[in-house]
């Protein structure tokens, strides 16, 4: 699958902007604060609906503009496909594919596949199990419809539950009510970690070889799921600690709470490794996302690399330069010299200045 071509309209500091891509390897470069992720962040909006750094809809808009505009064509299997995304200040998104617009942000997902990486993923293994529930729920739903279904009723639920804990408080005549929320929340919860571990299981197939030969045989690593609840155990647990819900106001146990845990010689490299450990691990992560999606969608995803380059050393960006050969990739850089050494192919190089970009070749 490819990007053909971007349309902007008063998204963030762009005012209008066109823009074609090539179908192997495209670089946008220039200074700090000029544009460059604004265009990655757009395109990954035309595929998910949201911004990869979870911006709001309003702050996407240009500060001069009510609404904006991002209009994308992307190809699949030589098929077209259009998708306008309508931004509104004070008012919901919308959004069309090929002129028909869809009600559910999940009739979008599946038909493009973006793979984002940005200096920050290179942190998921030290940061909180927030960030690395997220990279799974981000990439779940781009692949798994259902999914993304159960996690919205997940999340509705949680928050009615966590309320109705609140309101027990001083009414406890509406007990019974918690009954019902319980069911729900078992119900959607149980999917959620029966295709956490089948995911996280998936990676596994493949992590292990990347890692592999990323650190040159040194390390193996192995990614390991770990529920706050399992399925079986969920319903069970609920009821058992309801009381200290009551206590707490809030709901302790559950999907909300899960992790994965990321081991190297048996060590829980979350906790004992390395920097360097951690930053390889994150690495061979985003490696295999890519081949997780070409895997269950058969295609290849389009690949966005916000400034990582410049946070690799050679080697490994060599490793990562190699393993992308035919996929789409737009790269973004402050300057060409990383590419100078590295005998690498480019197709497109774009500048970007305060908003505006010119082709270079
Ligand atoms: N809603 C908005 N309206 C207008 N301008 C905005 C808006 N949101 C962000 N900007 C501007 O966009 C610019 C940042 O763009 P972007 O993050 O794409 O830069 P960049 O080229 O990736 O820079 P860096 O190399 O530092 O990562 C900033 O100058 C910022 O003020
Ligand atoms: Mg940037």
């Amino acid at each position: 699958m490819i990007i053909d071509s971007i349309m902007l309209e008063n998204y963030r500091n762009y005012k209008t902007l066109e823009l074609e891509f090539d179908a192997g390897t495209n670089i946008l470069y220039g200074n700090n604060a000029q544009g460059k992720t604004n265009v990655l962040e757009a395109i990954y909006v035309s595929s998910t609906t949201k911004s990869h750094k979870g911006s709001k809809d309003r702050e996407m808009i240009n500060f001069d503009s009510d609404e904006a505009h991002i209009k994308t064509v992307f190809l699949k299997n030589d098929i077209r496909y259009r998708i306008d995304v309508h931004l509104r200040k004070s008012k919901a998104k919308g959004i069309a594919v090929n002129g028909i617009p869809i009600k559910k942000a999940s009739e979008l997902f599946g038909i493009v596949n973006v793979v984002f990486f940005s200096p920050e993923d290179l942190n998921i293994i030290k940061d909180g199990p927030a960030e690395r529930r997220r990279f799974i729920d981000m990439e779940l739903c781009q692949l798994d419809s259902i999914y993304v279904n159960n996690l919205i009723n997940y999340n509705k639920v949680i928050n009615q539950r966590n309320k109705l804990l609140k309101d027990l408080y001083y009414d406890s005549s509406l007990m019974s009510t918690l009954d019902i929320w319980d069911a729900q929340l078992e119900k959607y919860g149980v999917n959620i970690i029966k295709r956490r571990r089948q995911f996280v299981d998936e990676l596994n197939s493949i992590i292990g070889d990347i890692h592999s030969r990323l650190t040159g045989g040194a390390e193996t690593l192995s990614v390991v799921y770990e529920p706050s609840v399992s399925e079986e155990d969920f319903y069970k647990t609920m009821i058992s600690n309801r009381d200290r819900d009551l206590r707490m106001k809030l709901t302790m146990n559950g999907p909300h709470r899960d992790d994965i845990c990321f081991v190297i010689k048996d060590n829980d490299i979350r906790k004992y490794g390395s920097q360097g450990q951690q930053r390889t691990a994150a690495l061979s992560l985003k490696l295999s996302e890519i081949e997780l999606v070409k895997n269950i969608t058969k295609d290849t995803p389009i690949l966005l690399l916000d400034d990582v380059l410049s946070e690799l050393d050679s080697n490994r960006q060599n490793y990562l330069l190699n393993s992308i050969n035919n996929i789409q990739t737009i790269i973004t850089c402050t300057g060409l010299d990383e590419f100078v050494n590295n005998r690498f192919n480019i197709d497109k190089i774009y500048r970007v200045v305060n908003g505006i970009i010119n082709s270079e070749n």
